[in-house]
C-alpha cells in the first residue's frame, strides 16, 4: 500500500472491453478493506481513507495477510500480489482520495447522518461523473440521495463479509438514479469478479431483510433459552445446508453493525420484526461485538 496510484491523473484505462475505474473507498474498516482489495486486484487504481489512522495501518496489514493467504493457497500469484498493492495506497485526507475518482464506494458505519455527511463532503471534491456509491447494508438510496446535487450518479454497492472470498455485489438502484451508474456499478463489480444482482431500493434490499430477520429470530431463541447458540447454528447449517448458523454468522459481521441494520430495518419496514432483541442490545452495551473484539456469541 505504498506505491502512489495515480489517481487523478490521465484518463481511465481499460483492460479489454471493461473501463477500469479509478476508485475511492471511503472507510478502512471490516467491509472498506476488502472492496479496497477487491478493486485493486480487479485492476483499479484505488484509494483509501479513514478518519482513523489505526483503522488505515490495520487495513494495510489485513489486505497484505488476506493477499499472502491466497498466495500460500495457489489462488493468487506473486505478481497479481504485488500489482494490487501496488495500486491501493492510504489516502491522508477525504480530499486526497475522492479526487480524480471516478467511482466512490463508501463503507463508513451503518447510520445515515454519517453517511449523508460524507457524501456532502465529497461532491465538493468529486467531479460531477463521479460514480457514489454506498456499501449499505440497510439504509434506502433514496435516503442518501435526497438533496445531493448529482443523484443520478448514485447507487448501492452492497459486497459481502469477507469482501475478497464472497461472490455476491447486490447493486441497489436509487429512486433518483441513472441507468448509466446502475451499468458501471455493474460492470465495475464484475471486474471484482463478482455475481451481481440489481435491486430495486427497500430497505434491507434483497439480502439484508432476508438476513437479518434470520439473524434476529435467531438471537431471539437464544433469549428465550430455546437451544444454544451451536446448537441453532447447527440446526441451520446442517438441517438447512447454509455455510454458517446465523449466530456465527452475527459474530463476524459485528453485533453492532446487525444493530445498526436492525434499527434501520425497523424504522424503514414500520415492523416490529425488525425490533433488535434486548440481548443484541445488550451484548452491543457489554462489548461483545463478536469476532472484532473476541467475544460475541463465541469465543473468538
Ligand atoms: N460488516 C459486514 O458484514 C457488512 C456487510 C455488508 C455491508 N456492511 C456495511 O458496510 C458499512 C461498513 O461496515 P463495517 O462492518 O466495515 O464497519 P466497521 O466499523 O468495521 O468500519 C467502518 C469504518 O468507517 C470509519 N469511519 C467512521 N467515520 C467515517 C467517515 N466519516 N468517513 C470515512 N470513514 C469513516 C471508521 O473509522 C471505521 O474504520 C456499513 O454501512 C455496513 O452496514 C457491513
Amino acid at each position: 500500500m505504498m506505491g502512489d496510484p495515480g489517481v487523478g491523473a490521465g484518463t481511465t484505462r481499460t483492460a479489454g472491453e471493461t473501463k477500469l475505474e479509478r476508485v475511492a473507498v471511503l472507510g478502512a474498516g471490516v467491509m472498506g478493506h476488502g472492496i479496497a482489495q477487491a478493486a485493486a486486484m480487479s485492476g483499479s487504481e484505488t484509494r483509501l481513507f479513514d478518519p482513523d489512522p489505526g483503522a488505515l495501518d490495520g487495513a494495510g496489514e489485513r489486505v497484505r495477510a488476506n493477499l499472502r493467504k491466497g498466495l500460500e493457497l495457489g489462488k493468487v500469484s506473486q505478481a497479481q500480489m504485488d500489482a494490487a498493492l501496488d495500486r491501493l495506497s492510504p489516502a491522508p485526507d477525504l480530499a486526497t482520495a475522492v479526487r480524480g475518482a471516478t467511482m466512490v464506494i463508501e463503507a463508513a458505519p451503518e447510520r445515515l447522518a454519517i453517511k449523508r455527511a460524507l457524501f456532502a463532503d465529497c461532491v465538493r471534491h468529486a467531479s460531477p461523473g463521479t460514480v457514489l456509491a454506498s456499501n449499505t447494508s440497510s439504509i434506502p438510496i433514496g435516503l442518501l440521495q435526497e438533496g445531493m446535487p448529482h443523484p443520478g450518479a448514485m447507487v448501492g454497492m452492497h459486497f459481502f463479509n469477507p469482501v475478497h472470498l464472497m461472490r455476491l455485489a447486490e447493486i441497489v438502484r436509487g429512486p433518483a438514479t441513472a441507468e448509466e451508474t446502475v451499468d458501471r456499478a455493474r460492470a465495475a463489480a464484475q471486474a471484482m469478479g463478482k455475481t451481481v444482482i440489481v435491486v430495486n431500493d427497500a430497505p434491507g434490499f434483497a439480502s439484508s431483510r432476508l438476513g437479518v430477520a434470520l439473524g434476529l429470530e435467531a438471537i431471539r431463541m437464544v433469549e428465550e433459552g430455546v437451544a444454544s447458540p451451536e446448537d441453532i447454528d447447527t440446526a441451520m447449517s446442517v438441517g438447512y445446508r447454509h455455510p454458517m448458523g446465523p449466530l456465527r454468522l452475527t459474530d463476524l459481521v459485528g453485533l453492532d453493525v446487525r444493530l445498526d441494520i436492525a434499527r434501520s430495518l425497523s424504522a424503514g419496514l414500520e415492523s416490529s420484526r425488525f425490533e433488535p432483541p434486548a440481548l443484541l442490545v445488550r451484548m452491543v452495551d457489554e462489548g461483545k461485538l463478536g469476532k472484532k473484539t473476541g467475544e460475541g456469541f463465541y469465543k473468538w
